[in-house]
């Protein structure tokens, strides 16, 4: 972490003992241990739970904080649907875009695309820390409830391989979590439930196709899975974020990111 940035975002009361503190001495502790608290709080915070005053606010604009409309963002209509969201939050979202294409070059059934095109819908804008139950968590009024279950399992079953199917433990996360790491009792306990149900497949496949889908110059949009997308999801009239459903929050949170009060 750059101890800079830490120091320049310090609130006022953080600082109050720094101030109070009567030696140089006294200070640098003061602010040594000011420094490690805000440290703390961060560790244990994800990412979106934290709003940072504007860090990159517009010239001549010197609110500490963009509620509502962010300047620095796109407008969203009033009514926003999901490809709005896609075109003006997500984009490029190239690797559900791809991850999508790649089940429909295969041939799979549109809510397997489906569940492609939204596996890590809130990776990017809202929740990564268990990413695939937030995605399906957003997504689940809106979809066939096979393609909010295949999402959501889609989370534990990255870590187990499945020889009939091809897919093999990710290289990947040697590299990440190291060779020692054996998932937790959760994943352990999701991985054996969803093998023995009925979908099982619709959340393997999502494993199956997120792997090999960062292909180099391949040009793929939103308008592509237009006809999908109108068969399969239903958009609500008032708009994604303002139609009373129990996730509204979490679309509304997306287009207006710094509205915490
Ligand atoms: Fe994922
Ligand atoms: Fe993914």
């Amino acid at each position: 972490m750059n101890r800079r940035s830490l120091l320049n975002d310090l609130s006022a009361d953080s600082l109050a003992p720094v101030a109070g503190a009567g030696s140089l001495t006294a200070k640098a502790d003061a602010l040594e241990e000011a420094m490690s608290k805000e440290l703390d709080k961060r560790i244990a915070t994800p990412w979106a739970c934290s709003i940072e005053p504007t860090p990159v606010p517009i010239p001549g604009d010197t609110r500490p904080w963009y509620q509502h409309d962010d300047p620095r963002l796109p407008k969203m209509p009033e009514a926003p649907t999901l490809t709005d969201f896609f075109r003006l939050r997500f984009a490029p979202a190239s690797h559900l875009l791809q991850s999508a294409r790649l089940a429909k070059l295969e041939g799979h059934d549109e809510k397997v695309v489906l569940a492609c095109l939204l596996h890590d819908i809130s990776v990017s804008n809202l929740f990564r820390t268990d990413h695939g139950y937030w995605a399906a968590q957003m997504v689940r009024p809106y979809v066939d409830e096979e393609v909010a279950w295949a999402i959501e399992k889609h989370q534990a079953l990255r870590f187990f391989p499945d020889a009939s199917v091809g897919y093999e433990y990710p290289e990947a996360y040697i590299r990440f979590f190291g060779t020692d790491y054996v998932p937790e009792p959760y994943l352990v306990r999701e991985h054996e439930q969803a093998r023995k149900h009925r979908w099982y497949m619709s959340a393997r496949l999502i494993t199956l196709n997120d792997l090999y889908s960062f292909e180099e110059g391949v040009e793929v949009g939103i308008d592509d899975f237009t006809d999908i997308i109108g068969r399969n999801f239903r958009q609500p009239r008032e708009g994604l974020g303002f139609d009373g459903s129990p996730v509204a929050h979490m679309w509304r949170s997306v287009i207006w990111p710094n509205n915490f009060l």
